[in-house]
């Protein structure tokens, strides 16, 4: 019987983020026979290349060691420091420093090691995100010739950005050795074909492309979702009620305006803030009614432009607070730590304004949740960024540009006094929406069409 592996950087071994890739992968896994290999979270002096299996949560999941050079080079360095900025459209915020790549590489030929003597010639292989482009071509280096997917969890860039990035060729190269390259959204797909376009009009007008030999590599949109039943059902949960009445407690009435989200500059946070302030700045009656609760763990936090994004993020709340607190009202709470989901589901249940407005996200699961997490009764409004690829599917959310400070300020009034009809009216088809897109389907959909074999071309090289 054919087995699924999943690879990712990170595996359910590790603390999960608010959100992100190892909640959503869980029940799919389980539900078939295989496992879910990536990096321990530890390190060795020599790079181990024989995987450690354990049991977590009933899963199986095989794992390696990386020297702590190599993991610097590959995760902080080249992943996070040139791929993700690079690929949220923040060439400002790359740190390219040339040698990354190597170590990136080598992470990677060193996950090819220790998989090989797993996989079985019938296995499925499902590679995530963007630590591990070069995963399958170093699998087909070592003869494997199984079906292999690549998802992408972030957007993909533009043309221009794209040619921001060391190496971009061999990474082409390398994602066109996968059978299939799936993307969170229609804009994704897009943006890689006006690669395409661009590289070919480039050809005319003379110039040295990037070529790209397609072959037979399918490439298509699977927007992920969320298990919105399970959420509903977590935010009726006791930890849940438990939270949602310690805070309800607090606000004495007021309305929770809630924002969630790692401590990344991808996420529109200082802009966020700034909007809030514009809210009440503009809206002298609204002051004491209300109350922002931003929680924000921090994440990647050895890389320089957190650091920076975390100090521009104390001083736009310290901002606010100075600005309009009251001896018996404050306007704003920061958190800095990660909370449990049924801890979460609990406050977005809570929240009248459920506030996601990253400057460029992939799809945002915290949408998702928050959408499933509400009363039906007494619907909270999600304001939604237009470039996070939730905006392709909830389109009763009141979508807004993060860059446009009075737009989301506006959108926040609109919110905060918006009739309970309306409320529960556009709640309905935002509960719609994240029905029809739910994390199993994703993810079945995904494994079907990387099952059906509509070709040989790219599997020799
Ligand atoms: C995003 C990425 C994931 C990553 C997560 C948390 O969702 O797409 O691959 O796991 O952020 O980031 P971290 O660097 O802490 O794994």
């Amino acid at each position: 019987m054919s087995k699924l592996i999943i690879v990712s950087n990170r595996t359910p071994s590790k603390t999960p983020a608010a959100g992100g890739l190892a909640v959503a992968l869980k029940k799919t896994l389980s539900a078939r026979d295989g496992f879910w290999f990536g990096w321990s979270g530890n390190f060795s002096e020599q790079p181990s290349r024989s995987a450690k299996f354990e049991t977590i949560d009933g899963l199986r999941v095989g794992s390696v060691d990386l020297t702590r050079a190599d993991h610097k080079a590959y995760y902080a360095g080249f992943s996070n420091s040139i791929l993700w900025p690079a690929f949220h459209l923040r060439l400002d915020l790359t740190d390219i420093q040339s040698h990354w790549y190597e170590g990136y590489r080598r992470v990677n030929a060193q996950f090819a090691d220790a998989l090989v003597e797993h996989i079985e010639p019938d296995d499925i292989i499902w590679v995530h995100d963007y630590h591990l482009i070069p995963l399958a071509a170093e699998l087909r280096r070592r003869n494997i010739r199984n079906r292999i997917g690549f998802y992408l969890h972030i957007p993909f860039p533009t043309p221009d950005a794209l040619h921001a990035i060391p190496h971009r060729e061999e990474l082409l190269d390398d994602l066109v050795k996968y059978d299939l390259v799936g993307f969170q959204a229609h804009r994704d797909v897009a943006a890689f074909n006006e690669f395409l376009a661009h590289e070919e009009m480039f050809l005319e007008a003379g110039g040295k492309p990037v070529t790209v030999e397609l072959g037979d590599t399918q490439i298509d949109a699977f927007p992920i979702g969320s298990d919105p039943d399970a959420f509903a059902a977590l935010a009726k949960s006791p930890n849940a009620q438990k939270m949602y009445k310690r805070v309800a407690s607090a606000m004495n009435s007021r309305a929770l305006v809630l924002g969630v989200d790692r401590l990344d500059y991808s996420k529109g946070l200082p802009q966020r803030i700034a909007a809030y302030e514009k809210l009440l700045e503009n809206n002298a009656t609204l002051r004491r009614t209300v109350h922002m609760l931003q929680i924000a763990p921090p994440s990647r936090d050895t890389i320089k432009e957190y650091q920076q994004i975390s100090d521009e993020l104390d001083s736009a709340v310290g901002r606010v607070i100075g600005r309009f607190a009251e001896p018996d009202w404050t306007p704003l709470t920061y958190v800095r730590r990660a909370y449990a989901q049924a801890s979460l589901a609990g406050l977005y249940r809570l929240a009248r304004v459920g506030l996601v407005t990253p400057l460029r996200d992939g799809m945002n699961l915290v949408a998702h949740e928050y959408v499933a997490s509400q009363d039906p009764e007494d619907p909270g409004v999600l304001v939604l960024s237009r470039f996070a690829g939730a905006a392709e599917i909830f389109h009763d959310a009141l979508l807004i540009n993060p860059f446009d400070t009075d737009e989301t300020a506006e959108a926040m009034r609109q919110a905060l006094v918006m009739p309970l009809d309306e409320r529960k009216r556009r709640w309905r088809n935002l509960m719609d929406a994240a029905m029809v897109h739910n994390v199993d389907d994703w993810a079945e959909s995904f494994l079907q069409a990387l099952a059906s074999d509509s070709g040989t071309g790219s599997d020799l090289g």
